[in-house]
């Protein structure tokens, strides 16, 4: 029974210790803050960037979440600290994550004992407070969650005194004030939002925090223990299983919301497309009818880490899953990694593993054959390619086949000529920096340039090189006379072989004259290309690469680059 004091503060017909024993699912910490994460990412809140933090709030540690999502009504908040109502559907191809009705719950009370939400719409502000030592203090023996709405004016409804008195004694706000200040760093965010902080936060037989926010003071790793073995086994294991920074950057197959943590952005991997020796394969389960895409590659950072990337509606549940076959003694497919997406599993509560039913293990099955038919692929082409050749595949030094990079302002991923130089890229990019016209907007859909593949001549690509290193940073003035120098004979170079090739025409016959005009059309169109690099006004259609005119324009366009690269970079 509710005491007098209580009256008013929503109440669920669970025993407060439900809280403890429903966290117990994540066995691994990162996957309590994956819910966190997904609740943001979800096509209901579409925030676009979130932000994790470590703050200390009246000496204790606190862990803070937040986004610049929809944020939730007063409703939407209590169903949020309720359980197992779930009701979100897709948007378009924006599937959700979220299913149980459980994520937060689980996971914020995995994280510490006590949570409170701040949340921000167009027309509320609310707060809400999950605590398992509120519940303690009050003797509970039903789950209580105060409940406070704010009117537009800074008022609270008259029948929230309850919720209220019971937010400024138990939480770690003690005024409204405190409340209205942590209500207005969502609005530093955006106009919308919602804001979660944990407190009393799990630790380690020890005493300590179970994650260390002192290591790396722009991550928060899983605490190692002191001991030498568990370093080793640290070293050996992939960096996502103990820094949250690396986690987050695989953690969605298709990132679409930019992730903060300690103030800096993670920079998100699109895993299939930072392999080497990349194959695509498909195979379709004897229980569906669609074809199931699977894209198989080499690591190119470890060989020591290898194994399926599983992913669930674009989220990722099992990381570096070895297959049968990767398993055995003979040791095949090492350094091998598979990504796939399987919608057609189901996983388990905590979002780590797949039920284990028959599909499941037919999928594993099918995987490790597959994975073994590339990995032979592999070897017999390149015993074809070099007979003599001893070293393993797995130990040469590999680089991505492909280089993807992502806009800053839409977070659309975009590809970059192959062999492109990524130390060269600017810290911050953005679509309108694109070499290539068509997907110079952030308006432009990805899909359309997922498909299109595309290369550069060596010579053409050194110039984008190096374009982009004078332009993406300030250089030392002796860098820059040596940039420029490199740059006028790269396109001094460029221009000798549109010249060479013209002559080869001129003079040429039969299939010579028919590769020359070949090759020649193929360098008018990638430089063309890189002249709308330069000359951002210039549309790619209106090029006409067939003519010799193009030639002539070409050549004072190389020169003008040299000068307007310099001028840029002149300060
Ligand atoms: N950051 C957020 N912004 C807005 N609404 C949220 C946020 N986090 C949670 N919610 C709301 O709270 C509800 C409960 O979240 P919870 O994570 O417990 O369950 P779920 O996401 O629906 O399912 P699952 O258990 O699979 O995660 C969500 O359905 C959503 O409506
Ligand atoms: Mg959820
Ligand atoms: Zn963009």
């Amino acid at each position: 029974m509710a005491t007098r004091r209580q009256r008013g503060i929503p109440l669920s017909s669970l025993n407060p210790k439900f809280l403890h024993t429903n966290s117990t699912s994540h066995t691994w910490p990162f996957s309590a803050i994956a819910e966190l994460i997904d609740n943001a990412y979800d096509p209901d809140v579409r925030a676009k960037q979130f932000w994790v933090d470590w703050t200390r709030i009246k000496g204790l540690d606190c862990l803070s979440f937040m986004d610049n999502g929809e944020g939730m009504t007063r409703a939407r908040l209590y169903k949020m600290l309720s359980f197992g109502y779930s009701d979100k559907k897709a948007v378009k191809d924006h599937v959700p994550v979220g299913i149980y009705g459980n994520g937060f719950k689980s996971g914020s009370m995995r994280l510490g004992k006590d949570a409170i939400v701040f949340t921000k719409t167009r027309d509320s502000m609310s707060i809400g407070l999950l605590s398992q030592s509120y519940l303690q203090a009050v003797k509970a023996q039903q789950i209580m969650v105060p409940i406070l709405t704010f009117r537009r004016d800074g008022q609270n409804l008259a029948e929230d005194a309850a919720s209220l008195e019971a937010i400024l004694t138990h939480s770690l706000f003690s005024t409204e004030k405190e409340l209205f200040s942590e209500l207005r760093a969502i609005g530093a965010a955006g106009p919308t939002g919602t804001r979660i902080i944990v407190w009393k936060l799990r630790t380690t037989l020890s005493g300590e925090t179970e994650f260390d926010f002192a290591a790396d003071k722009y991550d928060i790793h899983i605490r190692a223990s002191g001991s030498e073995r568990s370093r080793e086994r640290r070293a050996m294991s992939p960096e996502s299983d103990w820094s949250l920074r690396a986690y987050c950057s695989i953690l969605y197959l298709k990132p679409r919301m930019q992730i903060n943590i300690r103030g800096e952005r993670v920079k998100t991997q699109l895993i299939s497309k930072s392999l080497a020796h990349i194959a695509n394969d498909s195979y379709r389960p004897a229980f569906l009818t669609k074809r199931i895409r699977i894209t198989f590659g080499f690591n190119t950072k470890s060989k020591e880490h290898y194994g399926i990337m599983m992913y669930h509606k674009n989220r990722l549940i099992k990381a570096y899953e070895r297959v049968s076959c990767q398993r055995k003694a003979e040791r095949k497919g090492i350094g091998v990694i598979g990504v796939i997406e399987c919608n057609f599993l189901q996983p388990t509560h905590n979002k780590q593993d797949f039920d284990d039913t028959e599909q499941y293990r037919k999928t594993m099955h099918n995987l490790s054959t597959k994975l073994e038919d590339y990995w032979n692929e592999i070897r017999y082409r390149r015993k074809k390619d070099d007979p003599r050749c001893t070293i393993p595949i797995e130990d040469t030094a590999k680089a991505p086949d492909q280089v993807w990079v992502q806009c800053d302002s839409c977070l659309k991923w975009r590809r970059l000529p192959d062999g492109f130089d990524c130390s060269r890229l600017p810290e911050k990019w953005f679509c309108n920096m694109n070499h290539d016209p068509q997907f110079r907007s952030c308006m432009i859909t990805t899909a359309k340039f997922m498909a299109r593949p595309h290369s550069l001549f060596q010579k053409e690509l050194e110039t984008f090189n190096c374009f982009y290193f004078m332009i993406s940073r300030p250089l030392q003035l002796e860098k820059v006379e040596q940039e420029k120098s490199s740059l006028s004979s790269l396109c001094n170079h460029l221009k000798q072989d549109l010249e060479k090739l013209s002559g080869q025409i001129d003079r040429g016959a039969g299939p010579e004259r028919e590769e020359a005009e070949r090759k020649l059309s193929k360098l008018r169109l990638s430089l063309a290309r890189l002249l709308v690099c330069f000359v951002p006004a210039l549309n790619l259609e209106h090029v006409d690469v067939s003519s010799e005119v193009i030639d002539e324009l070409l050549d004072q366009v190389l020169e003008e680059t040299i000068m307007a690269v310099t001028g840029h970079t002149c300060f």
